[in-house]
């Protein structure tokens, strides 16, 4: 299976779209918008995210052991892109009212929802690791439409 070709396909698969944030060791923040955010238990309350393991914002989160998802609004376009763009770093965070939950980690004022997490375990999948989270809090902090990706697209997921 090539790399290429499967990526091809996967982005058939339509998503919502977040910001995981964590801490670098100097304790400023970082981040990474993310698509492979999943509810994983609810008992104890675990989600994952699946960060590729040469990002820094993977190897801030094995380090810090925490991390908070920030879920995106339709009108999170810009967010969204400027947390994907490579190089972008500390200045990612100039959009968007941002303040700092439990654990340390930024969650976004207006964000649908988020969740502030302690780091459970760390599951190495290839070229990628599979984080899993023990959410400490969580919060609705606006009923909005999610915003959607879909075949390298931004949609506003706004219902029928
Ligand atoms: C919609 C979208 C979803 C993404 N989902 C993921 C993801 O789930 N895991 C991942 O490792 N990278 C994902 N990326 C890529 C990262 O956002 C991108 O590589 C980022 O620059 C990494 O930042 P960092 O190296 O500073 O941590 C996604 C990008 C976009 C645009």
């Amino acid at each position: 299976m090539h790399p290429t070709y499967l990526r091809a396909v996967m982005a058939q698969w339509a998503s919502g779209v977040v910001v995981v944030t964590t801490m670098r060791d100097g304790g400023e923040r970082h981040g990474m918008t993310a698509s492979s955010f999943t509810s994983v238990a609810l008992d104890p309350p675990l989600v994952s995210v699946c960060l590729a393991t040469d990002s820094t914002t993977c190897r801030s989160v094995r380090r810090s052991g925490v991390f908070a998802v920030n879920v995106l609004g339709h009108d999170h376009e810009d967010i969204g892109r400027r947390f994907a763009a490579s190089g972008s770093g500390s200045n990612r965070f100039d959009v968007g009212n941002w303040s700092t939950a439990t654990t340390g980690a930024a969650v976004l004022a207006d964000a649908v929802a988020w969740v502030d997490c302690v780091v459970a375990a760390c599951h190495p999948a290839g070229d990628h690791t599979i984080v899993l989270g023990l959410v400490r809090d969580a919060a609705t902090p606006r009923p909005a439409p999610p915003l959607i990706y879909h075949d390298r697209t931004y949609y506003e997921g706004i219902a029928r």
